[in-house]
């Protein structure tokens, strides 16, 4: 089976989210199983210096051509191809998608080139491919170029094409005016196509126009088709419910694991964590400034984007009532300035016990997995989460809402024998107050905690059933 995925961000090449990290593993261990992945994303500023350029032509969208250079590397320690398709006007820029917290303004124009000439490397025979995985609004336009080919085009016709949904709530959205520039027929902008509430909705064309659509969970899967999950598309993804599967997202165990980590003060295993992670504890402690005093008080973490998803509101409003309670925080983010003003406030404020670095740093975030004891997740939805299965091996419990893949990965140790966190479900401040209290409540019997940690560490959140899962939802695509 051969397979061409296309994706916007693909780790450790470009990364603003959890679609990096996908996108970087997974192909890995399709590969392991004895597919043909080769990979596609756009060549933003400085990305893959040593890429060598392999072809060069032009995309006609509509009216306007533009040239295409193309450049191929692979995915680091491995032999799995990566093109990279490269127009300086585009992708040479500060940001990936915005700067300062504003959209580039032709970023249809931008990821409609991206798609179309992703697909051109099958049309032009440099990858060969049966079926394409197309991956968020950033790349949900090449299914709909799919099926728009014409019989010119017979290798792109016969393509078939499987569209994943990463995050609802991003789609892509863009003004009427716009849609001359996807260079498709006006046929494909209507209230069954790419048309929502006048104006162009390039997640919707993804959802309508592949094969099969998947997302990143299977309660997630579920979600998305009401509404309050739907994000206005739910009714579109109810019509597709036969077509619709949620696969949960896997771990890359070799960048993510304290046994081998080489961005921690020393690396720990089960045998070990009881005495080794402390050391990390100590190193976290001092790079968000704050004083060592009594390594036994709980620190609870966070490494997140500052998005109203992710619940940090309510995780702001609950800090004090905790510090009371002799918990500390470190917090990683970057993201929306009333937020990022938020926990500066804090950390203004409490000094020795909340720790803010309003960065984009990944040693950071692995230090913070590895040095606090607990995890914090509490999300409004989330459609996978990679983070909390990262701190269960890190042996951080997490502490998340009953959401997405949080809901999926994560089981209460107060309801469950197996429990491997705590787990609310109001997406209330008072809700989470409750799960970081019992939290530290457990904290405090030393002896059950740690079996509780090691329990975690052991559990296997790794690509192997994940992949599994996929194969057979491309053996699906490729009989649909
Ligand atoms: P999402 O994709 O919604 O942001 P995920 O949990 O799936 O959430 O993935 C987030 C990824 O981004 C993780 O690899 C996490 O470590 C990383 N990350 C998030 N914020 C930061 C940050 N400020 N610095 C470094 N890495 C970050
Ligand atoms: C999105 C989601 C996150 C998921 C990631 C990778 O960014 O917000 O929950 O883990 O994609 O699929």
């Amino acid at each position: 089976m051969k397979i061409l995925f296309i994706a916007s961000e693909i780790a450790p090449f470009a990364k603003t989210g959890g679609l990096a990290d996908v996108a970087g593993s997974l192909p890995r261990a399709l590969v392991k199983k004895g597919l043909h992945v080769s990979l596609v994303m756009p060549r933003y500023r400085g990305v893959a210096r040593d890429a060598e350029v392999v072809d060069r032509f032009d995309i006609q969208l509509g009216e306007t051509s533009y040239q295409a250079e193309i450049l191929k590397t692979v995915l680091p320690k491995t032999s799995i191809p990566v093109y990279l398709i490269a127009r300086d006007e585009f992708f040479d820029r500060a940001g990936i998608y915005n700067e300062n917290g504003v959209d580039y303004s032709d970023n249809l124009e931008r990821f409609a080139f991206f798609s179309r000439a992703a697909l051109e490397l099958i049309n032009r025979g440099l990858v060969e491919a049966d079926l394409i995985h197309a991956n968020d609004w950033q790349s949900a336009l090449a299914p709909v170029y799919i099926r728009a080919a014409s019989a010119q085009e017979p290798k792109l016709a016969r393509l078939k094409s499987l569209f994943t949904i990463h995050n609802l709530a991003y789609q892509g959205s863009f003004p009427t005016d716009d849609f001359l520039k996807t260079g498709l027929d006006w046929s494909y902008f209507k209230l069954n196509g790419m048309e929502f509430y006048d104006r162009v909705n390039l997640m919707k064309g993804g959802i309508l126009f592949s094969d099969y659509v998947s997302t990143v969970s299977p309660t997630y899967a579920e979600e998305i088709q009401t509404h309050e999950f739907g994000c206005g598309l739910d009714g579109v993804l109810r019509q597709r419910y036969d077509r619709l599967v949620g696969v949960l997202n896997g771990v890359d165990y070799s960048d993510w694991s304290p046994d081998s980590d080489t961005n921690l003060p020393v690396q720990y295993t089960i045998d070990t964590v009881e005495t080794d992670k402390i050391e990390c504890k100590r190193a976290l402690l001092k790079a968000f400034n704050l004083p060592e005093g009594d390594l036994s008080k709980p620190l609870f973490g966070v490494v997140s984007r500052l998005a109203s998803q992710k619940g940090l509101d309510l995780l702001a409003e609950a800090i004090p009532r905790l510090i009371s309670r002799g918990a500390r925080f470190a917090v990683l983010g970057t993201g929306e300035p009333e937020l990022e003003e938020k926990y500066n406030t804090l950390d203004q404020i409490y000094r020795a016990e909340c720790g803010v670095r309003l960065e984009y740093d990944n040693r950071l975030a692995h230090m913070v997995q590895a040095g606090c004891d607990l995890f914090l997740m509490p999300s409004r939805y989330e459609p996978c989460g990679l983070t909390q299965m990262y701190a269960l091996r890190y042996g951080s419990l997490p502490i998340v809402r009953n959401t997405g893949g949080l809901a999926d990965t994560i089981k209460d140790v107060n309801t469950f024998p197996d429990g491997n966190g705590f787990v609310f479900y109001d997406a209330s401040s008072v809700a989470l107050q409750e799960a970081c209290i019992r939290a530290l409540t457990l904290y405090q019997n030393q002896h059950v905690w740690w079996s509780i940690v090691k329990r975690a560490m052991k559990l296997d959140f790794s690509w192997e059933a994940s992949a599994h899962e996929y194969i057979k939802l491309y053996m699906n695509v490729l009989s649909a």
